[in-house]
C-alpha cells in the first residue's frame, strides 16, 4: 500500500506501514506509541532520532521465528546501529553478535555479550585485533583473504591456543542483476581450497566453517546459491577428515520500506525461511555432511523501520520553479544514507497530519554544502516555519555514518516503550569530544577557553529572557548541558 500523495495520510495507511507505533490525535499532531511529537520536541528540542522499542523486538523476534531449523544462531550486525540500549534489546530477544572491529566487540562485551556469542568478521584485522579477539575467546574470527590467514596462523602460533575460524569465501554467483562477481569481500571461489588447505593444516586453527555476506541481495535464490557453494567446500573439507559445522550467510534482508524497496526486491524472513530452508536441507543431505548450524547477520531489516528522524522547518525559499524548505536537520549530521545510498525516505508532516497535501516543496539541510536535500518534490499540505517533519524508517546506517559535517553536533537518541515512557539512549555530541583529537595534539588552547566559549554558546534564553518558547534543547533536560 502505498499513500495517495494528495490526500490526507489516513489512519490506515499509517497502520498499514508503521504498525501499531503510529497514529494522531485529533489536531493532526503524529503520536509515536500515543506519544505526541509536539510533546517530544518541547522536551528534547530538534533535531531528534526517535527509536520504538517494540518494533526493534518485534523485527527480531519475527527473524527468529521465522527459521524452523535445529541449529539456528541468528546474529544482531551492530554495524547498522550501535547503541548500547538497542544491543541489550537484540541481546534480551537471544541474538548473537556480529562485529566488525574491535570497537564493536568492546561495545557488545559493554552490552553484556558474552565472548562466545560475538563473531569478528570484516575485512582488516591487524595482528594485535586478532590477538585481542582471540584472547577474550569469541565465538569465531571470519578470516577475509590468504594474508589474514597468515596473520592467524602467526598470532596463533604466538598463543599456543587454537583460534576458531571461519573463511569469508565470494562464492561468485549471479541472480538476475544482483552480482556478487565484482565483489571485494571473501576470499574468491577460486581461491577457497587453497585458503581450506592453509587452515586445515596449521596447528593452532581450528576451521569452524565458512561465511557468505551478500550486501542488498534482493532475493532469497541468492541465499540458496552461495549456501550451495559453502556446502560444496564443507563437502571437500569432509574429504579431507574435516567437518564443518558453520554456514554463516551473513545479513544483507531489506527493511519494509516501499520507497527503496520496490515490488519484486522486497522479501519477509519467513519468505526467506520457506523457500531457503528446504533446499538447504537438500543441499546437506545430498552432500553427506553433518548438519551445520545456520547463521545469519541481519542489520537493517532489525532496526530500519523502527528509527524516525523528526526536525523542523526554519526558513521558507521561494524560487521561481520551485519552494524550498530550509529545515533544521542534515544529511551529514542525521540521514547520510540520502548521499550514499540515495535513499528516498518517506517524509510525514508531523505536526499537520490532517491537512491534504497540496503543496509541493524541497526539504534541504542547514549545512552549507548544495547537495544537502534531504528529499525532493515532497507533496505536503502548506508549511509554516517551525512545522515539523518526521522521516520514517531511518533507523539503520543513519548516526553510526553520520558526521559532524560543518562542526554540528549530531541529535540525540530517545527509545519510547510500548507503554509511552521515554528514555534517553544517546545524548547529543559535545564539543569537547568533536574537538579532542586535535586539542590532544596542538596545544594551542587553554583547557578551560573551550569551557569558556563553550558557556557562551549554550546560555538558556528561556532562563534570561524569562519565556518558554520551544525548547531546542540546549539547555534543557539534560540533552546538552553537560559539556565541558
Ligand atoms: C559481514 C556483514 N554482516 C552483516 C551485515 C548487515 O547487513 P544488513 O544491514 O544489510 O543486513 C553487513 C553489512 O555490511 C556485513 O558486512
Amino acid at each position: 500500500m502505498t499513500a495517495n500523495t494528495k490526500k490526507i495520510i489516513s489512519k490506515r495507511y499509517l497502520k498499514s506501514r508503521w504498525k501499531h507505533f503510529l497514529s494522531r490525535n485529533s489536531n493532526g499532531v503524529l503520536l509515536i506509541e500515543g506519544v505526541s511529537v509536539e510533546e517530544l520536541r518541547k522536551k528534547y528540542g530538534t533535531p531528534l532520532y526517535v527509536f520504538v522499542e517494540e518494533e526493534v523486538r518485534k523485527r527480531l523476534r519475527d527473524f527468529k521465528g521465522a527459521f524452523d531449523y535445529s541449529v539456528f544462531k541468528p546474529e544482531y550486525a551492530c554495524k547498522c546501529n550501535s547503541n548500547l540500549e538497542i544491543l541489550r534489546i537484540a541481546r534480551e530477544e537471544g541474538f548473537d553478535f556480529d562485529a566488525s572491529s574491535v570497537g564493536e566487540i568492546i561495545l557488545g562485551l559493554l552490552a553484556d555479550f558474552e565472548p562466545w556469542q560475538i563473531s569478528f568478521t570484516n575485512l582488516n584485522k591487524t595482528q594485535q585485533d586478532i590477538l585481542f579477539a582471540a584472547s577474550i575467546g569469541v565465538k569465531s574470527i571470519t578470516v577475509d583473504s590468504l594474508e589474514e590467514i597468515d596473520k592467524a596462523i602467526e598470532v596463533a602460533s604466538k598463543l599456543r591456543r587454537k583460534i576458531p575460524l571461519l573463511i569469508r569465501v565470494n562464492p561468485m554467483i549471479k541472480e538476475g542483476k544482483y552480482s556478487t562477481q565484482n565483489q571485494q569481500y571473501g576470499i574468491p571461489y577460486a581461491y577457497a581450497k587453497r585458503a581450506i588447505n592453509k587452515v586445515i593444516s596449521a596447528e593452532y586453527l581450528e576451521l569452524k566453517g565458512f561465511h557468505f555476506h551478500g550486501s542488498y541481495a534482493h532475493s532469497p535464490k541468492a541465499y540458496i546459491l552461495s549456501a550451495e557453494k559453502l556446502v560444496k567446500l564443507a563437502q571437500y573439507c569432509l574429504g579431507k577428515g574435516v567437518e564443518i559445522s558453520v554456514i554463516d550467510l551473513g545479513g544483507g534482508f531489506p527493511p519494509e520500506a516501499p520507497r527503496q524497496y520496490k515490488p519484486g526486491k522486497y522479501f519477509t524472513p519467513q519468505e526467506l525461511a520457506d523457500k531457503f530452508l528446504p533446499a538447504f536441507h537438500k543441499m546437506i543431505e545430498q552432500s553427506g555432511i553433518r548438519k551445520p548450524a545456520l547463521v545469519f547477520e541481519p542489520g537493517k531489516y532489525i532496526v530500519a523501520n523502527a528509527g524516525i528522524g523528526l526536525f523542523e522547518v526554519i526558513s521558507k525559499k521561494n524560487l521561481k520553479k520551485k519552494e524550498i524548505l530550509v529545515t533544521n536537520a542534515s544529511c551529514y549530521s542525521m540521514f547520510p544514507d540520502v548521499l550514499v545510498s540515495h535513499v528516498n525516505y518517506e517524509i510525514l508532516p508531523a505536526n499537520d497530519m490532517l491537512s491534504r497535501r497540496t503543496n509541493k516543496y524541497d526539504i534541504a539541510g542547514c549545512t552549507c554544502d548544495c547537495l544537502d536535500v534531504i528529499a525532493k518534490n515532497q507533496m505536503m499540505p502548506y508549511i509554516n516555519i517551525g512545522d515539523m517533519f518526521a522521516l520514517m524508517d531511518c533507523g539503520a546506517y543513519s548516526y553510526v555514518m553520520g558526521s559532524n559535517f560543518n562542526n554540528l553536533k549530531r541529535p540525540p537518541m530517545i527509545l519510547i516503550k510500548q507503554d509511552g515512557v521515554v528514555k534517553m539512549i544517546r545524548r547529543r555530541d559535545r564539543y569537547s569530544e568533536m574537538f579532542a583529537p586535535e586539542l590532544d595534539v596542538l596545544k594551542v588552547a587553554d583547557p578551560e577557553e573551550l569551557k569558556k566559549f563553550y558557556n557562551m554558546s549554550r546560555v538558556n534564553l528561556n532562563t534570561v529572557w524569562g519565556k518558554a518558547k520551544n525548547g531546542n534543547g540546549n539547555g534543557e533536560n539534560g540533552v546538552a548541558v553537560s559539556d565541558k
